[in-house]
């Protein structure tokens, strides 16, 4: 039996990893839960697996929720120090990190630091603090267990061949409801398009994020992390049918790649089972009736987030937590319609131009950097 808290499990992640948990009811106990809004869905969630403890992100939700459990032996927290408390529990075998956005730093540090293994769906930790997190989990001995898609088959394809030298990382992307668009093509898109994804239903920001292309990019600097790879081994590889996860190239010439549905759950669960692999009753993959599977180079031009990407990550220091912080509070303004889509890479083009880069920064820095970065987006906006 697994002890799991789940941070956003009110989220598209958590409630996915709440499904895995579910399918194999037997092997997981859940302890701790969070939501930033949505109290009442974390109250089914409250009441189906009678969690020790539970964070509310906002107080007036948390308030509310606490009226409605009156009686109930679950504990309710608010604010970071809530999430921190869910993030470092007494006896958790895995935290799955699936909150959205750089909220997701200080309690995937404080797990660490407790030692507890962490299955991370929260990509933006590693872009903006990735060198500090990876070095810190090697140090205290702790798993990180990628939940992307692309990171988990990425993971698995390495699994086994530790000794061997990679040649390249294939990270491969959808291409996301644009593909094939040119700039002149993109002026007027509206949320509600960029949201609505061909291949995946995902939460709102890393759906804007794969319509820009900038999810593929922070995913990028998540794989250089993660694998501890030089940034020009990990070659992106547009590929519309989300089949192939991502792949491996050893210095033989074999590649090895992870296949496999369009279904979070299967990451998910590689994660919650590890070692192992547990049966499940997930869709499976028809090889057949796919027939064909097609790859090409991303349009770096059109999509000037992956760009931007690759520049921030070469540059080093704290530019990738400007990179990511003023996307994020770009796709924020363009979710409010504040901004049009193709403001996106300007602002964030603009952020990065006024910073002044930090080596080597610290979590206060890089905390700093990442607020310094979404208050001037705002201004320039
Ligand atoms: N969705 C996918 O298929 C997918 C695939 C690969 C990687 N990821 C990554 O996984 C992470 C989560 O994505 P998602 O699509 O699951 O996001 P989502 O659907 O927006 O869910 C985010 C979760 O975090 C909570 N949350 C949001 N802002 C918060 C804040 N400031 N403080 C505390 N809690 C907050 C949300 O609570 P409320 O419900 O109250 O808003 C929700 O529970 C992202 O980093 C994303 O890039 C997602």
């Amino acid at each position: 039996m697994k002890n799991l808290a789940i941070l956003g499990s009110t989220g598209s992640i958590g409630t996915q990893t709440i499904d895995v948990a579910r399918e194999h009811r037997e092997n997981f106990n859940i302890i701790g839960l969070s939501t930033y809004r949505n109290i009442d869905l974390l109250e089914a969630q409250i009441l189906e697996f009678n969690p020790k403890d539970v964070c509310v992100m906002l107080e007036d939700k948390a308030n509310i929720l606490k009226k409605r459990l009156v009686g109930s032996k679950t504990q309710i927290y608010t604010g970071i120090e809530g999430l921190i408390k869910i993030a470092t529990l007494e006896g958790t075998d895995l935290l799955v990190n699936s909150l959205v956005g750089t909220i997701g730093i200080q309690p995937t540090i404080a797990a660490i630091n407790k030692g507890i293994d962490i299955g991370l769906a929260n990509k933006e930790t590693l872009v903006s603090a990735g060198s500090l997190v990876m070095d810190l989990a090697k140090e205290k001995k702790v798993k990180i267990l990628p939940i992307d898609s692309e990171h988990s088959a990425i993971f698995q394809c390495i699994r086994g061949n530790e000794n061997n030298k990679i040649a390249n990382i294939l990270l491969t992307a959808s291409g996301g409801p644009f593909r094939g668009k040119k700039k002149r093509d993109l002026i007027n898109i509206t949320p509600r398009e960029a949201i609505n994804h061909p291949n995946w239903s995902m939460g709102e920001k890393i759906s804007v994020d794969s319509a820009t292309l900038m999810n593929k990019g922070l995913e990028l600097i998540e794989a250089k992390w993660l694998f501890d790879m030089d940034i020009d081994k990990i070659k992106i590889l547009i590929h519309p049918q989300s089949i192939v996860h991502s792949a491996v190239e050893y210095e033989d010439g074999s590649i090895i790649a992870q296949l496999g549905e369009k279904d979070m759950k299967v990451p998910i669960a590689y994660a919650l089972n590890y070692p192992n692999r547990k049966k499940n009753t997930f869709s499976k993959l028809d090889l057949v009736s796919i027939g064909t599977l097609t790859f090409y180079k991303p349009d770096i031009e059109t999509f000037q987030c992956l760009r931007l990407a690759y520049e921030a990550i070469k540059m080093g220091g704290t530019m990738a937590a400007v990179l990511n912080g003023a996307n994020e509070k770009a796709v924020e303004l363009f979710i409010k319609k504040e901004i049009g889509f193709l403001d996106i890479p300007q602002i964030i083009q603009k952020v990065m131009d006024k910073h002044k880069n930090v080596l080597n920064p610290s979590l206060e820095e890089i905390l700093y950097i990442d607020t310094w970065a979404k208050e001037i987006a705002v201004e320039i906006a």
